[in-house]
């Protein structure tokens, strides 16, 4: 199975799993998720699932559940109240104790704000994120505030890191977010403590969020190229 099949497998799998009528459901972004979302609206749209109340964590998940008309809410709708009962996203790493990095597609601040608010958390991934130390080999994004990149750079090299202005594709100059910020994609040469490191990087002033997901552990769905779906608490 290829990768495009391994992010199929994981994103139908977890709706299998654990997707209910009634559901209030936080629907994260990218390449992975997006195949979550489709099956859900494909149900949403035949009325095998009813009552579905939805949060999108982009603009990329809002089209998709607007094509399928996946009923979509702020957090802040009374028809959320600010919780939501699953949160299903995509991950860029998952170390040994289920801790993530996300943010890949830009979309961290939606996506923590969704998995924080969720009663229960499922990621999906094929097995190529998995790793066994965090933030060494995929970039981990942090989202500042425009006026506060340099001060921030400076402040995440004295902490370590080597510091990138992430830059947009099809438009010159940098990526700027759904919410009007920069994303400054950091690297470790060394072994870190991805806990630590979460609190720590958004105490510094300007920093909006970091893709560092460490505070709840969620059931990870894996899938593997000869086909296996693995499901890990
Ligand atoms: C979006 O901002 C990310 O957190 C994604 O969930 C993550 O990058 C995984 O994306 P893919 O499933 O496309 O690899």
């Amino acid at each position: 199975m290829n990768q495009q099949g391994m992010k199929e497998l994981a994103g139908t799998g977890v709706v299998d799993a654990l997707v209910k009528s009634g559901m209030k459901l936080g629907l994260g972004t990218g390449s992975t998720a997006i195949h979550a979302t489709r099956r859900i609206g494909s149900f949403v749209a035949a009325g095998k699932l009813t009552g579905i109340r939805a949060f999108a964590t982009s603009f990329q998940t809002v089209l998709e559940c607007e094509k399928w008309g996946i009923p979509l809410y702020s957090l802040n709708a009374p028809e959320l109240g600010g919780k939501l009962d699953l949160c299903i996203d995509g991950a860029d790493e998952i170390d040994t104790e289920n801790r993530l990095v996300k943010g890949g597609g830009g979309a961290l601040l939606m996506e923590k704000l969704a998995a924080y608010a969720s009663a229960s958390y499922a990621i999906v991934a094929d097995e190529t994120k998995l790793v066994e130390n965090l933030g060494l080999a995929f970039p981990v994004p942090i989202e500042v505030i425009p006026e506060a990149r340099l001060p921030v750079s400076m402040a995440l090299e004295k902490l370590g890191a080597e510091v990138f202005l992430r830059e947009a594709v099809r438009k010159a100059g940098p990526v700027i977010t759904e919410h009007g910020n920069l994303l400054l994609d950091i690297r470790f040469k060394d072994r870190i403590d991805p806990a630590r490191l979460e609190a720590e990087i958004n105490h510094i002033p300007g920093v909006v969020e970091n893709g560092f997901f460490t505070r709840i552990r969620p059931t990870v769905f894996i899938s593997h190229g000869d086909g296996k779906l693995e499901v890990r608490k």
